[in-house]
C-alpha cells in the first residue's frame, strides 16, 4: 500500500514535488564579463570539457556571459578564469537551493500568477476562457508535438478587420516566465481596464501560442528544470534528444549561431523544419491566417532585457524596415520602463560575438513580409536568470503588457499598423 502512495506521488508530481530526476546540487551560476575576442573563444573552447552550461552570452565585447558550471569543474573553471584575467562574479552558490525554495507549498487550484504552472493547468485554463468568452476568443491548434502533445493556441479579436500581431511563446523550455506572463496579458486582453488597454483589445487581432515547446516545457516541470530543447531524438546513438526550436525555421538554416551537434543547446536539427513544432506552426500561420494581415511577429523568451531585430547573421547590413523596427522597439522600452525603472535594451541582434540564423523572428521578416519581428527577451540580467522567482510573474506581466501598449502605438506612428 505504501509502495503504491509513492508511485502515484511519483508520477503525479515530479518537479512540484521536488522529486525530479536531474539535479544541480552545488552547480553554480558565474557571471564572466568578457573583454577581448580571446576570452570569448577561450570560453568556448572549454565548454564541453568542463561541463559549462551556457545560460546567456555577451552579445558584445564589455558585456557579461552567465555561465552554469558543476562541482566537478569548478575548480578548473575558476583557475581558468583567473589565468585569462576575467572579470568575474558568482551569481548563485547552489542551483538546486533555489529551485527547491520555489516549489509551491500549495498548488493553487486556478491561475492566478503567483505560481509557475504546468501545461495541463495552462491548458484547463484555456478551456475556462474558451468557454467564458466565446465571441472574442477563437481557439486554434497547431497539430501535435513529438511526444503527441496538442499544441494550442488562442485567437483574441473583438472585430473584423483588424491587423494582427503574432506571439510564439516558450519555444525554448526552461523560459517559464514567458507562458506565465503571456497569460496574464491574455487575461487583461479580455477583460480590458483601462484605455490603453481596451485600445489594443479592440482593434488588433492577438494569436498566441502560450507554449509552443510543448514537450520540453513538460520535461522542465517533470524531470529537468533546466531543460532547453524540443524531446525529438535526433543522435542515431540515442545518447542527445531535442532540437533548439529556435535554430530550426527554414531562413538561412544552419548558417551561423548553430549547431549540427545533436549534444549542441543550440543544435539545429537535421534538417530546415525539422521538428513538428516549427512545420506545423509556419504551416498553421500559411495556411490559417491571412496574408499580410500579420504586421508584428514576437518570439518570447528570457532572460537579459532584449528587443531584438533581425538580423541575426550579419552585422554589416540592415533589413530595409530597420528604422521602423527600432522606432517600435523603442515604444516598447519606453513604455516598459515607466512602471518599475525596468530597462530593456534594442539593436539588431547579430553583434561582433555572436550570430544567430533559423530563428523565428528572421523567418516571419525574410518569409513572411512581416515588417516588425523581434526576440524579446524578459527579466533579468542574470541575478536569477531561468530561476526568476514566482513573485516576479506579476510584475514582469504588467510590465510587458505596458510595453506591447507602448509598441502599439509606435506602430501606428511609424505606418507599420
Ligand atoms: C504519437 O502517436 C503516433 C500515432 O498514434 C504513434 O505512432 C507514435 O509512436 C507516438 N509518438 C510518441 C513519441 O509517443
Ligand atoms: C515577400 O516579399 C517578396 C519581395 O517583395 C515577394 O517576392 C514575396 O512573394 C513576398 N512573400 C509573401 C509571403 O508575401
Ligand atoms: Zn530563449
Amino acid at each position: 500500500m505504501k509502495g503504491l502512495i509513492l508511485l502515484i506521488v511519483l508520477i503525479g508530481c515530479g518537479l512540484v514535488c521536488g522529486l525530479e530526476s536531474v539535479r544541480y546540487e552545488n552547480y553554480k551560476v558565474y557571471q564572466v564579463r568578457i573583454d577581448t575576442a580571446n576570452q570569448y573563444k577561450v570560453l568556448s573552447n572549454q565548454e564541453k570539457q568542463l561541463k559549462l552550461s551556457s545560460w546567456r552570452e555577451a552579445r558584445q565585447l564589455g558585456e557579461y556571459s552567465d555561465i552554469m558550471v558543476p562541482p566537478s569543474s569548478q575548480e578548473q573553471f575558476e583557475q581558468l578564469l583567473n589565468n585569462f584575467k576575467f572579470e568575474y562574479t558568482l551569481k548563485i552558490a547552489n542551483v538546486q537551493e533555489i529551485i527547491d525554495q520555489q516549489i509551491p507549498k500549495q498548488r493553487s487550484s486556478s491561475m492566478d500568477w503567483t505560481q509557475y504552472h504546468t501545461l495541463e493547468e495552462i491548458y484547463d485554463w484555456l478551456d475556462v476562457i474558451e468557454a467564458r468568452y466565446p465571441n472574442i476568443v477563437t481557439p486554434f491548434t497547431i497539430g501535435q508535438s513529438y511526444e503527441n502533445r496538442t499544441i494550442r493556441g488562442i485567437k483574441i479579436s473583438y472585430k473584423e478587420g483588424n491587423p494582427a500581431v503574432f506571439i510564439e511563446s516558450n519555444i525554448h523550455a526552461r523560459e517559464w516566465i514567458t507562458s506565465a506572463t503571456i497569460t496574464y496579458f491574455i487575461d487583461e486582453l479580455l477583460v480590458p481596464r483601462r484605455p490603453g488597454l481596451i485600445d489594443i483589445a479592440n482593434n488588433i487581432d492577438w494569436y498566441i501560442i502560450p507554449v509552443l515547446n510543448v514537450d520540453g516545457f513538460s520535461y522542465s516541470h517533470e524531470a529537468e528544470r533546466l531543460w532547453r530543447k524540443s524531446r525529438m531524438p535526433s543522435d542515431p546513438t540515442g545518447e542527445c534528444i531535442g532540437t533548439d526550436l529556435n535554430r530550426n525555421f527554414d531562413y538561412l538554416w544552419m548558417l551561423t549561431g548553430a549547431s549540427d551537434d545533436p549534444c549542441s543547446e543550440i543544435y539545429a536539427g537535421p534538417s530546415a523544419e525539422s521538428d513538428p513544432e516549427i512545420s506545423q506552426m509556419t504551416a498553421y500561420i500559411d495556411n490559417h491566417i491571412p496574408d499580410g494581415s500579420i504586421k508584428i511577429y514576437i518570439s518570447l523568451h528570457s532572460y537579459g532585457q532584449y528587443v531584438l531585430s533581425p538580423w541575426g547573421h550579419t552585422d554589416q547590413e540592415f533589413p530595409e524596415h530597420y528604422p521602423q523596427m527600432m522606432h517600435v522597439a523603442e515604444g516598447f522600452a519606453n513604455a516598459l520602463i515607466r512602471r518599475y525603472g525596468t530597462v530593456f535594451t534594442y539593436g539588431s541582434s547579430a553583434t561582433t560575438l555572436y550570430q544567430v540564423s533559423g530563428s523565428g523572428k528572421e523567418w516571419a521578416y525574410a518569409v513572411k513580409n512581416i515588417t516588425i519581428p523581434y526576440t524579446i527577451e524578459l527579466r533579468d540580467k542574470g541575478q536569477l536568470g531561468f530561476l526568476l522567482p514566482p513573485e516576479d510573474i506579476l510584475p514582469v506581466a504588467r510590465e510587458l503588457t505596458d510595453g506591447f501598449i507602448g509598441m502599439i502605438n509606435a506602430a501606428r506612428e511609424a505606418n507599420v499598423l
